[in-house]
């Protein structure tokens, strides 16, 4: 059974959320040309997010944090999106000499060790080049929704609270919601969906759920609930200032 068989099912007000969110996404391309970017993880909702600014032909550029640790499948799904996408999507990979030093140091399986060794290996695969990602921007665009963990029940569509202005289009989406689009647009995804990962991060950190599970229990399965993110949407994280304008 697919993805789409087993998830895609609209709320009863989707017709109004992906009004609203096409029309945040218009606004945002408008008030903030060339300083505003996505990122995307090439999971289910970026990849909704990613359809909705080519299919609108947004002015709004794209990047991946490309960690050297993600799936075959992800890597396939960056090239078709690379290939197929009229926004320009930009990679961003760790600093080698880094990642080198890291797993000589501590070894290949040092996320498994301690979350402080999970967290630097974070820093080094996604912070740094977050940081390099949103140099220059006032605003990005992510994928977050609010469904999907407690930590994250109360994110707004719009998120003033940092320096950098977050959009969360998808704030209000459920599950069903994400993939009645993807079915309804034809949107390509990520075949390991199919393989009940709802949520995709790097390999070694990422299994498949089973029946009954969180949607993010197979990320850094092996840690307690609230050690379970990696920094990319944790407050006041140490990203450079934005440029002011
Ligand atoms: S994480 O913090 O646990 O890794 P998650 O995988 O749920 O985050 O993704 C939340 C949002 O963060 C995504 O919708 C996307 O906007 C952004 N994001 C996460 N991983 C990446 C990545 N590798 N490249 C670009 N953006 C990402
Ligand atoms: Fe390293 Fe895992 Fe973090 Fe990826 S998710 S950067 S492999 S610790």
């Amino acid at each position: 059974m697919s993805a789409i068989d087993l998830n895609a099912r609209a709320s009863a007000t989707f017709a109004q959320k992906l009004a609203e969110t096409e029309a945040l996404l218009k606004q945002a391309a408008q008030d903030y040309t060339s300083r505003i970017t996505l990122a995307c993880s090439l999971g289910a909702e970026d990849m909704v997010l990613a359809d909705l600014v080519n299919r609108l032909q947004l002015d709004i550029p794209i990047f991946v944090l490309e960690t050297g640790q993600l799936h075959p499948e992800t890597l396939a799904l960056l090239e078709r999106l690379k290939a197929s996408s009229r926004a320009p999507v930009e990679v961003f990979t760790p600093v080698n000499e880094s990642v080198v030093e890291f797993v000589s140091r501590e070894g290949k399986d040092a996320m498994y060790q301690s979350i402080a060794l999970r967290k630097a290996c974070c820093n080094i695969r996604k912070m740094e080049p977050l940081g390099r990602a949103l140099a220059g921007k006032d605003t990005w665009i992510t994928g977050l929704r609010r469904e999907q963990s407690g930590a994250r029940a109360e994110v707004p569509l719009i998120d003033r609270s940092e320096p950098r202005v977050k959009l969360n289009p998808l704030a209000n989406w459920t599950w069903g919601d994400v993939w009645h689009y993807i079915a309804d647009n034809k949107v390509d995804y990520n075949p390991l969906h199919d393989q009940f990962y709802p949520s995709i991060g790097c390999a070694p950190c990422t299994r498949a759920i089973s029946l009954g599970e969180d949607f993010r229990a197979g990320r850094w399965w092996w840690e307690d609930e609230a050690a379970k993110e990696c920094g990319l949407h944790v407050k006041s994280s140490s990203l450079p200032e934005k440029v002011s304008s």
